[in-house]
């Protein structure tokens, strides 16, 4: 990560900030953003030292060297906290098939979908490659205005691979990585049953894996893993003292919300099947709904019931979920778009989405998702003059300037 700077950026049209000073963010306070116009950022060794009316922040921090913002908007950097990007190869021919009518759990029983990337990421990671192809994907996140990714194992499903995943996302990138433990995304073609493979990630991997990063992550499906395989792995990864994540709910409701919910985890993810039940459950709950639109988009799912889960007061995130084959998506922007297009949600909410609660899901809303004092420098600056465009601009390339800690990237 860049090392702190100490700035003025000067004449912006507009911050807009998630309001208030708490985390997570539910019902009325997501949907809530402070927009401050006519008005200056000092940052001082990478921190927000104040924020405000030009006038006010010059006559304190009139020292400051000056980044002219040209009437420009900022926003805070962005938080993406689901991704798969660290990976080898492509899955472009299976999108055509797609297009042509296949079916995305059809192709991975067929051997493709996630077993396609499991060989092209072990050869990458052979051959070394596999540093620089994250790198590649985190710049074209940080060009859409991502300052923190969290990045996921998964497509290793070896030993040597899944740790040789978590030392690629743990490298000194540009803009900050959060590392998560993804062993159980799909029991991979050499082991023929899925508790056997579990028994080899708990005893064989999970022990190195954990001391590389932060969260451990499953995916609960038909085809994946069951709820209870489900269970014994993140109680086991629980005892190394990560946090819990899971994909559940995108194809199948498996009794993932129940689960989540009794293992104290910090996140379900995707929740395109998720029933009434479910959603009462979770707005009753400390568990944030991560909402992948991109992957909705890209495999025709329905829509997940964003709309009840914020007026029921559930905590509510957006992600890209970036992944080679069910959201090839760099943006946060787009998933913004697609968020308030498709979602229901408002431009605030989705910005409260992918910033305030995106960070309490990585364990990092102390620092990050705010432009306020106090918090990280993270800070992009958009070519309009008024920060909805974020949302309104359909894959528009709104992204003029990214700040991390103050450091222009
Ligand atoms: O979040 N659902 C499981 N995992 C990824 C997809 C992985 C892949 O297709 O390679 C997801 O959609
Ligand atoms: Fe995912």
């Amino acid at each position: 990560m860049a090392e702190a700077r100490s700035l003025l950026i000067d004449r912006l049209g507009q911050v807009a900030s998630p309001a208030g000073a708490g985390a997570p963010l539910r019902g009325e306070a997501l949907g809530a953003v402070d927009v401050i116009e006519d008005a200056a950022i000092a940052i001082v060794d990478g921190r927000v030292a104040a924020v405000g009316q030009r006038d006010q922040v010059l006559a304190v921090h009139g020292e400051l060297p000056v980044h002219d913002a040209g009437g420009r908007a900022a926003i805070p950097g962005l938080v993406d906290c689901h991704t798969h990007a660290a990976f080898g190869g492509d899955r472009v021919g299976e999108f055509d098939l797609r297009a042509r009518g296949a079916g995305y759990e059809e192709i991975a029983a067929a051997g493709g979908g996630i077993a396609a990337s499991v060989r092209a990421t072990r050869a990458a990671a052979t051959d070394g490659t596999l540093p620089e192809l994250l790198a590649g994907n985190l710049d074209q996140m940080r060009r859409a205005g991502t300052t923190t990714a969290e990045v996921k194992s998964g497509y290793g499903l070896d030993h040597d691979t899944e740790l040789a995943m978590l030392d690629a996302i743990r490298l000194d990138h540009p803009i900050e990585t959060a590392a998560t433990f993804l062993g159980a995304h799909a029991v991979p073609p050499e082991w023929a049953d899925g508790d056997a493979y579990l028994e080899f990630v708990i005893g064989d991997v999970l022990p190195e894996a954990a001391n590389r990063c932060e969260a451990a992550d499953v995916f609960l499906e038909r085809g994946a893993f069951s709820a209870a395989q489900a269970e014994r792995y993140l109680r086991a990864a629980s005892e190394h003292g990560l946090a819990l994540r899971m994909h559940a709910d995108q194809f199948s409701e498996a009794g993932g919300v129940e689960l989540a919910i009794a293992l104290g985890a910090r996140s379900i993810d995707h929740l395109e099947q998720t029933g009434d039940a479910g959603v009462a459950a979770l707005a009753a709950s400390s568990v944030a709904g991560v909402l992948l639109p991109a992957c909705m988009v890209t495999l025709d799912l329905p829509r997940p019931p964003a709309r009840a889960l914020v007026d029921g007061g559930a905590i509510v995130a957006l992600a890209t979920d970036l992944n080679p084959g069910s959201a090839y998506c760099h943006s946060l922007p787009l998933v913004v778009s697609l968020a308030t297009m498709l979602l229901g949600m408002s431009p605030a909410e989705a910005l409260g989405a992918c910033t305030v609660n995106a960070a309490w899901v990585l364990g990092r809303s102390d620092r990050l998702g705010r432009i306020a004092p106090g918090y990280d420098a993270d800070v992009v600056l958009l070519d309009a003059t008024d920060w909805r465009h974020l949302a309104y601009h359909l894959g528009g390339e709104d992204v003029h300037a990214v700040f991390k800690r103050g450091v222009l990237l």
